[in-house]
């Protein structure tokens, strides 16, 4: 059959392209351009994930699904997902073009503001996608978010990036300024990667995945959590925070938080460490922060 939309799939959408080259960010979500094979899309990757989220996702993420009256059948409405989760946690979805440099990132969920990509990838490539699309940010994350311990965490990181941004603007040496807070992105990139997208956590004598990495991926979901070539460690911040990581395979390594109750004491010392001075040279290494990341975190004085 020819496709005669130009459609909403993701690096291949005309609408996002535009948007773009306006330099637009925050946009709204074209519903009309989802073409049936989108559709098609999001009703094959939820129908082969759903029986493994019931069997390794955390009861407060199987209860976000249901709150959050994900539709099976479709591509969700952004502006239906919010009418369902602001009074929950005061968080919303809200649609992106792609990329936000780290700092509006996190100046986004201090804002209760959840960046959510409107895309979806294309239907050959179900198992991975390098970029988020749809059904990662709001299949994978939003229900989480629905939690108001779990959205607290978020909001904590977002105050965490706000006091890094006022601390480094007193260093009055630029070369030392962007040099500090490249290692505090690359610290807070870290920890957000093991916890928020990758993250496990105990449930009884089991282990559950509360990252979105792994709640949007059909083959690492449940590798995550039985596969022996994983090792899986109780949350260290030391360790996280001074810890590599590639995107393009799966993770060798994971940590496991007892409670989010835990995950927010940990954000809370994560804190602490970056006004300890502690974040200011985590040991090299992936990822390290772009250009544009260390400038969003230097101009963030003028964004207030
Ligand atoms: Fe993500």
């Amino acid at each position: 059959m020819i496709e005669t939309l130009p459609g909403m799939t993701t690096t291949k959408a005309p609408f996002i392209e535009d948007a773009k080259a306006r330099g637009e960010v925050y946009i709204r979500q074209p519903y009309e351009l989802y073409s049936e094979e989108n559709q098609e899309t999001w009703r094959a990757l939820y129908a082969r994930i759903l029986p493994k989220w019931q069997r390794y996702a955390p009861p407060l993420f199987l209860e976000g699904v249901e709150k959050l009256a994900l539709d099976p059948a479709g591509i969700p409405k952004l502006d239906d997902i919010n009418r369902f989760l602001e009074p929950l946690s005061g968080f919303s979805a809200r649609a992106v073009s792609g990329y936000v440099p780290a700092y509006e990132f996190f100046e986004s969920l201090r804002k209760r503001a959840f960046p959510t990509t409107i895309t979806i990838r294309h239907k050959d490539s179900m198992d991975y996608l390098p970029e988020p699309d749809i059904f990662h940010d709001v299949a994978g994350h939003v229900p989480m978010h629905t939690s108001r311990r779990f959205s607290d965490v978020l909001v904590r990181f977002g105050e965490v990036a706000l006091s890094a941004s006022q601390m480094v603007a007193g260093i009055a040496d630029e070369t030392e300024r962007i040099r500090r807070i490249a290692s505090i992105i690359r610290a807070m990139a870290r920890f957000f990667w093991f916890s928020v997208e990758f993250g496990l956590i105990r449930h009884g004598e089991e282990l559950r995945a509360y990252g979105s990495g792994l709640l949007s991926s059909f083959g690492e979901l449940s590798h995550s959590v039985e596969s022996p070539m994983v090792q899986r460690v109780p949350f260290q911040l030391e360790w996280v925070i001074n810890q590599g990581f590639d995107i393009d395979e799966y993770q060798p390594l994971v940590f496991i938080v007892d409670s989010f109750d835990h995950l927010f004491d940990l954000v809370e010392e994560l804190g602490q460490w970056m006004r300890q001075g502690r974040l200011d040279n985590v040991s090299p290494g992936e990822p390290s922060a772009s250009e544009e990341d260390i400038r969003s975190f230097l101009d963030a004085r003028a964004m207030e």
